[in-house]
């Protein structure tokens, strides 16, 4: 028996919001390498994922894709190579139409053949996306796919792209799918990003080990928000336990940028085994609460500010889930500070903000915190 697939959020890397068609092999190797040389691989990042265009616009003779010699000269089989002798995985993009959204051509009436030849390659990872669809229903197009990868034997993760229209939360499990995209594509600007959480946040309960609600790849790093955007974008994925798709040109990354994404507390709320998306404690008048259980008994608090001025949000331990204690501990986990509270959980939080605790009880026998703690809260 192999372990299941995506038994935590998938964590990696994609083309699209990077460079969009631009992809060629020595964009990816860089990436490959960059995972190694920039601590990403060490922080779990593990998928290197090529999206649209890799392709020539015909299959060969044997009704294969082929991968365009021009920018893969070496082709897919090489590359995975090189992304396996890394420890890393290589993902590739198709679409459940007859061409890409790009122009590229798709793979209906084809599955058992691409997903064959993906496997050949060594590919790891499948987006599989929806354009020039025919209208044909969602669920046996995704299902085609879904059995013809399956059937290939190899363990290749399989990422619904259906931009939600179709409901896939009820039924991508059931197609083979480990995740699937909740809302149209993200854009690199507050607005989107803003009415992508508002979306994911319904979907919490169809999240879980194995099955993830997909709010699209990171636009962490490319220059249209601010810090604390982008800090809130990265926090937000990590509560809802979505898949963490860095979308930017790690060559070029900042050092704030390798740093959010580097995140380690963030990274393992996103990551952690119980694999519970978020819920929503409370909201009133754009102040989000979000309360996302970890395995080891914690709790993740959110307190969310999707307004475009200041507000101070606050909440108790036991509305957050934790149980009943004279007090808790709580790591900040953008600034690592150490604090103590008998049970209020609040912050002041600047425009399109967040604070995020992890919350413990600190009872008798609870580990001490690692640097002296700040007490507040306590009135
Ligand atoms: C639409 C998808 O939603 C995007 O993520 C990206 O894959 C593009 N298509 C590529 O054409």
């Amino acid at each position: 028996d192999r372990p299941p697939l995506a038994r935590t959020p998938p964590m990696g890397w994609n083309s699209w919001n990077a460079v969009g068609c631009g992809v060629n092999q020595q964009l990816i190797t860089d990436t490959v390498d960059a995972f190694v040389a920039k601590g990403l691989k060490g922080a779990g990042y593990e998928y290197v994922t090529i999206d649209d265009c890799w392709s020539l616009k015909q299959r060969d003779a044997d009704g294969r894709l082929v991968a365009d010699p021009g920018k893969f000269p070496n082709g897919m089989a090489w590359l995975a190579d090189y992304a396996h002798a890394k420890g890393l995985k290589l993902g590739i993009y198709g679409d459940a139409g007859t061409s890409t959204c790009a122009g590229y051509p798709g793979s209906l009436g084809h599955e058992t053949t691409d997903a064959q030849t993906f496997a050949d390659w060594g590919i790891d990872y499948l987006k599989y996306d929806n354009c020039n669809n025919q209208g044909l229903p969602a669920q046996d197009r995704y299902r085609a796919m879904g059995e013809a990868i399956a059937a290939t034997g190899r363990p290749i993760v399989y990422s619904i792209c259906e931009w939600g229209a179709n409901r896939p939360w009820e039924w991508g499990t059931s197609v083979g799918g480990q995740l699937w995209r909740t809302t149209g594509d993200i854009t690199d600007d507050w607005d989107s990003v803003k009415t992508i959480i508002r979306k994911n946040l319904t979907l919490a309960p169809y999240a879980g080990p194995g099955h993830w609600n997909d709010p699209d790849m990171l636009q962490v790093g490319n220059g249209g928000m601010t810090d604390h955007e982008y800090r809130t974008h990265f926090a937000l994925w990590a509560m809802m336990a979505a898949p963490i798709m860095i979308g930017t040109d790690l060559n070029s990354a900042s050092p704030q940028t390798l740093e959010l994404l580097l995140n380690r507390g963030l990274v393992a709320v996103d990551q952690d085994r119980l694999g519970r998306q978020a819920a929503v404690v409370s909201e009133s008048g754009g102040a989000y609460v979000l309360a996302k259980p970890l395995a080891d008994g914690s709790v993740a608090v959110a307190l969310y500010n999707e307004n475009d001025y200041a507000v101070t949000i606050s909440t108790t331990a036991a509305a957050a889930g934790l149980p009943r204690a004279g007090a808790y501990r709580l790591s900040d986990l953008f600034t690592g500070e150490e604090l103590h509270s008998n049970g209020v959980l609040k912050a002041g939080v600047p425009a399109h903000g967040v604070t995020v605790y992890r919350v413990a009880p600190a009872g008798p026998g609870a580990p001490a915190p690692a640097t002296p703690a700040r007490s507040f809260g306590l009135t």
